[in-house]
């Protein structure tokens, strides 16, 4: 009923006015970014905040965006911090329609580095986790074939509405493009659903971040993959590292660990 209601104004609203009222409903959102454009981040003007925070809403307006502007800005704020001395590619696992993959890319160009995203373009594989409920109380099911984003719709969407130039779309199961890459990472953001997707991500991406480069999971919510992070023994004898803190972890959705050696 109410996605009916909001695709009524969606249509009969002037633009601006529809993302302005979309604004105003996500109100905590306002916050964040009252947040993202007061910080003083070196080498990036008021101006290219501005845009981005502008592309951020019509993104939203015009693709189907699951996760909040906060999380977005999270990572956002972390690509452009990084001294352009650091090397390393951006990494994102898990884009659905590209609404994320388009936001990264406007940092990732300003930054200058590639963000490689990585996905089946299939949506969600076939797998039997007993996900329930979310540490918040709500529900969490992922069914085969969910959040699916064909690569050329993935494509057209961040070719519209943010830089296709410094992006490369790597198209498969997480376990079959993984083990090959073998470049040097200096950011990753996973949002995969599964904790077996989680494994995978982690098990083959955590070893390429760099020193000092960051890992985040805007799946922090769900307990099965709470399970992966918190498992030590799963880090030193499949990462191969030992586990790292994690922020956040079994109170917020988007979790974080900067890789410290
Ligand atoms: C929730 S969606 C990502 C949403 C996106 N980050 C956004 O905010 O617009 C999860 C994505 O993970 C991908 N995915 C999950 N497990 C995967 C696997 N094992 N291999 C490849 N892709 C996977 C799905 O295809 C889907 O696009």
């Amino acid at each position: 009923m109410f996605a009916k209601f909001k695709s009524f104004l969606k249509k009969v609203l002037p633009t601006p006015l529809y993302i302005f009222l979309l604004a105003l409903r996500n109100w905590k959102d306002l916050f964040p970014v009252i947040s993202f454009l007061s910080d003083n981040i070196p080498n990036v003007s008021l101006r290219q905040k501005l845009r981005i925070v502008k592309q951020l809403y019509i993104i939203n307006f015009n693709v189907e965006s699951p996760h909040t502007q906060d999380e977005i800005l999270n990572f956002i704020r972390t690509i452009l911090t990084f001294s352009p001395e650091k090397k390393g590619v951006i990494v994102e696992a898990g884009c659905f329609k590209g609404s994320s993959t388009a936001k990264f890319s406007l940092a990732a160009d300003i930054a200058g580095r590639t963000l490689v995203v990585f996905d089946s373009f299939e949506g969600i594989p076939e797998n039997d986790e007993p996900h329930d409920k979310n540490i918040f109380g709500g529900d969490a099911s992922f069914k085969k074939g969910d959040y699916c984003g064909a690569l050329e719709e993935v494509k057209s969407n961040v070719a519209r509405f943010g830089n296709i130039g410094c992006c490369r779309f790597i198209k498969g199961w997480f376990d079959d493009t993984m083990p090959d890459f073998k470049e040097p990472v200096i950011a990753v953001y996973l949002d995969v659903d599964l904790a077996s997707s989680t494994r995978t991500c982690l098990k083959y991406l955590y070893p390429l971040l760099e020193k000092g480069g960051v890992i985040y999971s805007q799946d922090g919510h769900l307990p099965l993959v709470l399970d992966v992070f918190n498992d030590d023994k799963f880090w030193l004898n499949e990462v191969g590292f030992e586990k790292p803190l994690i922020h956040g972890i079994g109170k917020v959705k988007l979790i974080s660990a900067t890789k410290e050696v």
